[in-house]
């Protein structure tokens, strides 16, 4: 409803209830803390106290922290952050176990050896590529419902003596809907019975014209068994990178997406965070979806603490208040108290939400003075 009480407005701003009630006395209006005022009221109070209104729709509630775009001459190249999609047993997990094994970075830090849901290579040219670790194809959904594009190619895996399949179709349907570019993986090339062509013939059928067919889509052979084909399709990526034209500041506070989230005996709630611009460093204090901390520790997919990470660097996230959500903004803020203050609100959404469940377009518009 487009109301509010005069004390949930007042923590909106952080300032004290009888102040706001001064203030709509001053008005001619004289109402008790626990008293709504209409969005109106509220917006001339917030007026008021010098604070800037915005009323926002109840989605952006959800994602309204990021601040605004960087100045193009402040944005530096970045890493590709890859997602590998494809139908069930067609190799996903293989894929992405001979990809972290290609990575050249690996030396007496041991390589990738952390599961924290993302992870990033270091290829021999000296490029690096993220890749998102997602169990299926609903975290993928699910971050771009909440309108967290984390992806910049997708890797769409069809076993080559299988075809494509339902969900190969509904990872195609997907990655068009968020007009991410596909490359794809011919998978288990290794087989006798694998019938690459046939992949392609089937791909046409579905509006992916593969590179040998006139199309734009490139296709490599692969196989995750034999590692046959990883290189190629390493470089493949960056070269569809290089037609992106990847670009992030990383010298701002960081904003990113949170990859995975649980809670770990003797570490309290973990967030895999991949970080999309900006740096987040030890110490930051920062928001996560309806939950706040601050930075006690940061774990890279080594296992090893570092001291910041910055744009497409996946990192374990230590010193969290409660355990946020998969596809939850990560988003750095000035000072505790602010962080509280939105983490509050939005766990009032949430429960808003749930008290309204069914009741339907109730909470059209909310009031926020963030
Ligand atoms: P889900 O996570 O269940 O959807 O499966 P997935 O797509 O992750 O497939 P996964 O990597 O688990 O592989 C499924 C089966 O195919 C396993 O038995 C793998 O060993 C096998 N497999 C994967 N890649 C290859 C390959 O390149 N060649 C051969 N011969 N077998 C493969
Ligand atoms: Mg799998």
């Amino acid at each position: 409803p487009e109301t509010i009480t005069v004390q949930e407005l007042a923590n909106r701003m952080a300032e004290r209830a009888g102040d706001v009630v001064k203030s709509l006395m001053k008005m001619g209006m004289m109402a008790t803390i626990n008293q709504t005022i209409d969005a109106d009221t509220a917006e001339l109070v917030v007026q008021e106290f010098g604070h800037r209104v915005r009323r926002v729709a109840e989605s952006d509630v959800e994602l309204g922290m990021r601040g605004e775009a960087d100045d193009t001459a402040d944005l530096l190249p970045r890493s590709p952050v890859v997602t590998v999609m494809g139908h069930v047993d067609h190799g996903k997990t293989s894929l992405l176990d001979a990809i972290r094994n290609a990575d050249v970075a690996a030396g007496e830090a041991g390589g990738i050896t952390q599961h924290i849901g993302a992870y990033q290579i270091q290829i021999p040219s000296g490029d690096k590529i993220t890749f998102i670790d997602t169990p299926g194809h609903e975290a993928f959904t699910e971050m771009r419902a909440r309108g967290a594009n984390v992806t910049d190619i997708v890797i769409l895996v069809v076993a080559a003596d299988d075809g494509i399949m339902a969900q190969t179709v509904e990872a195609i349907r997907h990655a068009k809907a968020a007009n991410v570019p596909v490359i794809v993986a011919c998978n288990k090339i290794d087989k006798p019975d694998a019938d690459p062509a046939r992949v392609r013939q089937e791909l046409l059928q579905h509006d992916i014209v593969v590179e040998e067919m006139g199309g734009d889509v490139q296709v490599v052979d692969v196989s995750a068994k034999t590692k046959q084909g990883i290189d190629t399709l390493l470089e493949a990526i960056m070269l569809q990178a290089e037609v992106l034209e990847l670009k992030a500041n990383p010298n701002r506070s960081a904003e990113g997406v949170v990859i995975e989230a649980k809670v770990e005996r003797g570490r309290g709630s973990v967030a895999t965070v991949l970080v999309q611009r900006g740096t987040v460093k030890v110490g930051d204090v920062f928001v996560a979806g309806a939950e706040w901390g601050r930075v006690r520790a940061l774990v890279d997919d080594r296992g090893a603490q570092v001291d910041s990470a910055g744009p497409t660097v996946p990192v374990e996230v230590l010193g969290l208040q409660g355990t946020p959500t998969a596809g939850d903004e990560f988003v750095v803020v000035e000072n505790e108290g602010r962080a509280r203050e939105i983490a509050d609100y939005r766990q009032r959404v949430i429960r808003e939400k749930q008290a309204t469940a069914g009741a339907r377009g109730t909470v059209e518009q909310m009031l926020s003075a963030i």
